[in-house]
């Protein structure tokens, strides 16, 4: 089929490469002609396995292409995918002018039946707002709105995408309806067709849910440090029972990203607005910021003043497998040590280039390696779950610091190998004495 995707970012490229993967015509399109030249010029503007090469194949293959011109993207394509940034409001309702415009920029260019399809994260009733919009500007376009969430994860999107879970499709003409299952045929994977509101739900639903599961895990850790207890243990007791799952139960310094926080802020916004305050998620929010207090405390608990304290850290990435640093829960604790005066000393393993963009950078020092990172340092604190760093030359790690005092915040390292190493060893949730 022939598709266009509308904004080229995390999930616009990503979903335009996989759709060219499986044999659709695709044009990517966005309204930054930077991004565009990077992409045409064979780069990818950001880091996730396996799509550069998808990209590159596709390209080579003639079935991924790249614009910056919406109208041509909008004749191209059959169905047309919008996958804009809906950002925050500072009150934490979505910001939706970008979908607005888009809206108003595709309704000139329909040309023929086109299924317009929201894939961005958007509250509840916003496809009906685009419809709206559309005749708006186009009273005689032939047209239907669907919307289709994504529930890729970063890190691992290729494969959430080539082999999705589900795929949710909400529609409200059955000739849109078989648009869409054409388009997702070569995928083989559930599809669960429901209403347009439905599917809105769905997604900012799924995502609250699955904060929700960390945040309980966290508030669990803080009653497992009160009392003794082990986390890691409590969480592959509770998950065993296949109606809760092991997944998501990973106690740490609280949930990050791009999504998990805008999300739940978005819920909470449009179900107040609804006139149905969902306060169960503002305790999600609560219990996530208290996650990374708690561990301060604890590290000032051991170091007692933090200012000209070295201190090493490793992950800056908002989580594993991504250069992504948008509300990044490490960048948080960094920022927070150096606000206290200490002198942090830092290391990614692919987000180095994003941080040193950054305001922060000039306040850290950034590191080629995790080892350089620990050299004098007084406590060295995990902050990403990165699985390289379980396997780091600890031995090495101890030589270099001034004393041996590691702050696990992801619980990534075994204790018992920590600890017969010589190391004071505090994690998330792990009260009980290690021997
Ligand atoms: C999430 C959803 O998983 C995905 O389905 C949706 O489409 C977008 O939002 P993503 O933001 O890429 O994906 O990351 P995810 O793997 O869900 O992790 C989010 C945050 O939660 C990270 O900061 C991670 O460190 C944290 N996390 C995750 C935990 O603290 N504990 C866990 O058990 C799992």
């Amino acid at each position: 089929m022939k598709l266009t995707i509308i904004g080229s970012g995390y999930v616009g490229l990503t979903t335009g490469a996989c759709f060219a993967e499986v044999g659709h015509e695709v044009m990517c399109v966005d309204n930054d002609p930077k991004k565009i030249e990077t992409l045409l010029a064979g780069d990818i503007p950001i880091y996730e396995p396996g799509l550069a090469e998808m990209v590159t194949s596709n390209v080579a293959a003639g079935r991924l292409k790249f614009t910056t011109d919406t109208p041509e993207g909008v004749r191209h394509g059959d169905v047309v995918f919008i996958a804009v940034p809906t950002p925050p409001n500072p009150d934490g309702s979505v910001d939706l002018k970008f979908i607005e415009k888009v809206a108003r920029e595709i309704s000139p260019a329909i040309d023929s039946y086109k299924v317009i399809v929201d894939k961005s994260t958007v509250p509840v009733k916003t496809g009906e707002k685009v419809a709206e919009t559309i005749k708006r500007y186009a009273p005689d376009a032939d047209f239907d709105v669907v919307s289709n969430p994504e529930f890729l994860r970063e890190g691992s999107a290729v494969e959430d995408l080539m082999k999705p879970d589900r795929i949710v499709i909400g529609a409200n003409s059955d000739r849109a309806m078989a648009a869409m299952q054409k388009v997702y045929e070569p995928f083989h994977a559930p599809v669960l067709a429901t209403d347009i509101a439905s599917a809105e739900l769905i997604k900012h639903a799924a995502n609250s849910f699955l904060a929700l599961k960390i945040s309980y895990i966290n508030a669990v850790s803080a009653i497992c440090e009160a009392s003794g207890a082990d986390v890691e243990l409590v969480a592959e007791g509770i998950g065993m029972d296949k109606r809760i799952g092991r997944q998501f139960l990973n106690a740490g310094l609280g949930y990050g990203g791009s999504c998990f926080p805008k999300d739940i802020a978005a819920f909470i916004a449009i179900s107040d607005e609804l006139g149905v305050p969902f306060t169960l998620l503002k305790e999600v929010e609560r219990i996530n910021a208290d996650q990374l207090e708690r561990f301060l405390k604890r590290l000032r608990e051991k170091l007692w003043v933090l200012e000209e304290k070295k201190i090493a850290v490793w992950g800056l990435a908002f989580k594993q497998n991504t250069d992504d640093i948008r509300c990044s829960v490490a960048l948080d604790l960094v920022e927070k040590l150096v606000a206290e005066g200490a002198e942090v000393r830092a290391y990614d393993p692919k987000a180095m280039d994003r941080v040193r963009a950054l305001p922060l950078a000039e306040k850290i020092t950034l590191t080629d390696d995790p080892i350089a990172a620990c050299e004098g340092a007084e406590a060295l604190v995990v902050a990403t779950e990165w699985p390289q760093f379980a396997r780091a030359d600890f031995a090495k790690v101890k030589e270099k610091m001034l004393s041996p005092l590691v702050f696990d915040g992801r619980n990534l390292l075994d204790p018992k190998t920590m600890i017969s190493l010589g190391f004071e060893y505090q994690a998330i949730g792990r009260g009980a004495p290690i021997n």
